[in-house]
């Protein structure tokens, strides 16, 4: 069964074929640059951009697949959490398209395909614990299947990726801030400053407090080292990271899971990646490219959907809401 993917939920315009839920045959990503000037995605110019570039990725997508767009079975798109101008885009262009090929349709909450990205590459039995660090969103979740997903701690302030993107912009390195920290704290001493381990209850997190010492109080948490932007960003890329990670190995310990996931753009992070590797748990990891905003995870999830029979009627709309801690018990 192949599944078209549709992923325009913030500032990457991305259109994936998948086959089976699992194997990629065509994920064409196209990441806006324009934002880097203002420091942050600006909407209305993101919105613009997916109206701009929408048909020429879609063409892409379908030639390097090698296949007639008669041949795709269904369409999968995000519908859920995001900037709204740029889901309508991508959720018009999916929705109209279906109608056309007289295809079924799907809605997906693209969290819950950051969540099951790792499952287009890795053999990964439910239930498992996922660790989501995204621009929006930081969440513990128990997944106990593509569609039964609970969240058990998130952020109580700012998400992880804010953090990076924030710092990033205080320290006039550009965005999206986490790539940058990341390459610049290759060259930095992570133990020169001692900023301060957020300490939240339970599974939460919290990171506005390092944010703001990160940025306003640097003096006070200096230890040694050179004080350099290099030496900053990667103390503060260390405790970013061992933050979340240590709620993530709590959850697995709690609940007895050997396995889980990292999804999400700060999924991308080499410090991370190093830590997940050196870790005695069983941890999944995406590749690079299926960590940040893709439409193949889309199409992957929209997959199990299809299949299931659980469509999304064309009339329902786009729902830009954040997932927060107050609604802990669904991700929907
Ligand atoms: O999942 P994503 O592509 O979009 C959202 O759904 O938000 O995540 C984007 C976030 C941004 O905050 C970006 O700075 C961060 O992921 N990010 C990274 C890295 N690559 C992307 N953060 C840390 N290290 C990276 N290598
Ligand atoms: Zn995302």
């Amino acid at each position: 069964m192949l599944i078209l993917g549709v992923e325009t939920s913030c500032d990457e315009c991305s259109i994936a074929v998948v086959s089976g839920g699992r194997n990629i045959i065509s994920n064409v990503i196209y990441s806006q640059s324009e934002h880097e000037l203002y420091g942050g995605v600006v909407p209305e110019i993101a919105s613009r951009e997916h109206v701009f570039v929408i048909r020429d990725i879609f063409s892409k997508a379908i030639s390097k697949a090698g296949i007639d767009t008669n041949e795709i079975d269904g369409i999968a798109v995000s519908q859920t959490p995001g900037l709204v101008g740029s889901l309508i885009v991508g959720y018009s262009f999916a929705s109209s398209l279906s109608m056309a090929l007289k295809k079924p349709f799907v809605g997906i909450n693209h969290i819950h395909a950051h969540i099951y990205a790792t499952h287009l590459e890795n053999n990964l039995e439910y239930p498992y614990i996922s660790l989501l660090l995204s621009g929006g969103h930081t969440l513990i979740c128990n997944v106990k299947n593509y569609n039964n997903i609970e969240i058990l701690g998130s952020t109580v302030d700012d998400s992880c990726g804010e953090a990076f993107d924030k710092v990033a912009k205080h320290y006039g390195l550009g965005y999206p801030g986490g790539p940058k920290i990341d390459k610049l704290a290759k060259s930095g001493d992570m133990f020169s400053y001692n900023f301060p381990h957020p300490r939240v209850d339970g599974y939460d997190v919290s990171y506005s407090g390092l944010k703001n010492a990160v940025i306003n109080q640097t003096d006070k948490f200096y230890v040694s080292g050179k004080k350099t932007k290099e030496d900053i960003v990667a103390s503060m890329q260390r405790v970013a990271i061992d933050t979340a990670l240590s709620k993530l190995y709590k959850a697995m310990k709690d609940y007895g899971y050997n396995n889980a996931s990292i999804g999400g753009g700060v999924g991308a992070n080499s410090y991370l990646r190093e830590q997940v590797l050196k870790s005695q748990y069983n941890i999944l990891l995406p590749s690079l490219e299926l960590c940040t905003d893709n439409g193949a995870m889309i199409a992957g999830l929209g997959y199990h959907y299809i299949r299931d029979g659980l469509y999304t009627p064309i009339g329902s709309s786009v729902n830009p809401k954040k997932i927060r801690g107050s609604n802990k018990n669904n991700t929907s």
